[in-house]
């Protein structure tokens, strides 16, 4: 594969690409079947990914004539990748299994080892037969949405197909490695005016949250909506309540420290809440909830944007989930993807059924959702809110920094790309939407 980092660095054209030979094995972060018994009886916050990722050579497996090759320059953590390095909530290697058991070229994907990684920015090597849109030497980034064209149900909402599945996480072949193999419809336009890791961390996590605040799918937000984003400088939360900015509504952040507080600021969101200064104790033990806490929380709400929010993007699940329903305006939408925290959720269905409101699950994004999503990036609209970035070969420390929580938005990993900085094509756009705010979250980090 170092052949083809120097000729793309070197600004070699899809001709040249497509006449270096495909390597048969690639550098690849993967987690290994043999050992997803490893942290049998540790507690989840000592399950430590630096042991269970690994950096190694793997084969490359054969193209599907839908898919492409694509020389990964640089990819990102998502947390996906820390549940899949802890084995939690389940080891991964059944989705692989099944998937394994549904064709040929799924058939691929059952190995011993998962390559993971649901994000990537790289440069296209060679297309399947199938393939119209896409060549060698085109500038890329992926979504993570692996579907089935022959499915029926795909044809509406793609996120409802019945075997749906997240890249480098459901499949293999994922985005933390120097190559990867993806269908042809997870393709994108790279921005310009970004950098290849500052390109790589959008996708992810910016679809998820653009489906749940802007789609008709997700809480489709109108101008002057209130919107409560929980860990609001974290992945999702960082794309979220630029969304809410964008579409002219009034995000309510979450964060847990005046740090964090001071980057959203910096980010242009005025109300923001510490939820470790202010001490809430949504629970009074592991099994009971206290609604006096959800009531101050719900105050200190009104007391910042004047009203209840209208929409609450949720995602920490069962430590939240019950302040989440209860602050929600009447008739106003909980819209969630995630339950980091715990997904047996409870909550008082009263506060839901008598002031009419509701719950919406939604999980990533339709391929139109991606795009739209990923226009935003291209335009210098949504900023990437990358604020680490670490070598492949330090994946497992990143993984690390993003299970314990001690990141802001996201972290790059630097897969092809020798080093920060490289890949943008566009330096006029790039100082047109401005250096200090791409920079934001990268030197708040510094
Ligand atoms: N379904 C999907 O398509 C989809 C897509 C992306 C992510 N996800 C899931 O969504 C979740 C968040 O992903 P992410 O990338 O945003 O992760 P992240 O970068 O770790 O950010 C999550 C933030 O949530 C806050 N948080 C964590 N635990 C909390 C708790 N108990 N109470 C209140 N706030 C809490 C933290 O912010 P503060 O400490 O600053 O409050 C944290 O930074 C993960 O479980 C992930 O797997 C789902």
């Amino acid at each position: 594969m170092q052949a083809f980092a120097e000729a793309i660095l070197a600004g070699a054209g899809g001709e040249d690409l497509a006449a270096l030979p495909i390597p048969e094995s690639y550098r690849a972060a993967h987690v290994l079947a043999s050992e997803v018994e490893m942290f049998e009886g540790v507690e989840s916050a000592d399950k430590d990914p630096h042991k269970s990722l690994h950096v190694s050579e793997v084969p490359v497996p054969e193209l599907a004539p839908d898919e492409a090759y694509v020389a990964v320059m640089a990819s990102a953590i998502n947390f996906n990748t820390v549940w899949t390095s802890i084995f939690e909530p389940l080891p991964t290697f059944g989705f692989l299994k099944r998937l394994g058991k549904e064709s040929v070229w799924g058939a691929r994907h059952d190995l011993d080892y998962h390559v993971v990684g649901s994000d990537a920015s790289g440069v296209v090597l060679r297309v399947g037969s199938l393939v119209r849109n896409w060549k060698p030497g085109d500038k890329v980034v992926i979504h993570c949405n692996y579907v089935d064209d022959q499915d029926p149900s795909s044809h509406d909402d793609s996120m409802m197909a019945s075997n749906e599945r997240i890249w480098g996480f459901e499949t293999n072949f994922g985005g933390l490695a120097d190559l990867t193999v993806v269908k042809a419809n997870q393709l994108m336009p790279k921005a310009t005016h970004l950098s290849w890791e500052e390109a790589a961390v959008n996708a992810l996590c910016n679809s998820t949250a653009y489906r749940m605040i802007v789609s008709a799918n997700g809480a489709a937000m109108k101008q002057g909506d209130r919107v409560l984003v929980w860990g609001a400088s974290g992945g999702l939360g960082g794309y979220a309540v630029q969304h809410v900015l964008n579409g002219g509504g009034t995000p309510v952040g979450v964060v847990s420290s005046p740090e964090k507080v001071q980057l959203l600021h910096d980010l242009g969101v005025e109300a923001v809440i510490d939820r470790k200064a202010a001490g809430y104790r949504f629970w009074s033990d592991e099994h009971t909830q206290d609604e006096s806490e959800w009531r101050r929380f719900g105050k200190d709400l009104r007391a910042l944007v004047g009203d209840d929010p209208d929409i609450v993007f949720e995602h920490p699940g069962r430590q939240t989930m019950g302040a989440s329903v209860f602050a929600c305006k009447r008739g106003g939408t909980v819209i969630t993807c995630a339950a980091t925290s715990g997904y047996m959720i409870e909550y008082d269905n009263r506060h839901l059924w008598m002031r009419l409101k509701t719950i919406k699950g939604s999980h990533f994004a339709n391929y139109r959702e991606a795009w739209d999503a990923n226009q935003l990036v291209c335009e210098g609209k949504v900023l990437p809110p990358l604020s680490a970035v670490y070598p492949l070969e330090e994946v497992g420390e990143a993984a690390s920094q993003v299970h314990h929580n001690l990141h802001e938005g996201k972290i790059g990993v630097l897969c092809l790309a020798p080093r920060e900085g490289l890949g943008v094509d566009d330096g006029s756009l790039r100082e047109k939407v401005g250096e200090q705010r791409i920079t934001l979250f990268r030197r708040h980090r510094a």
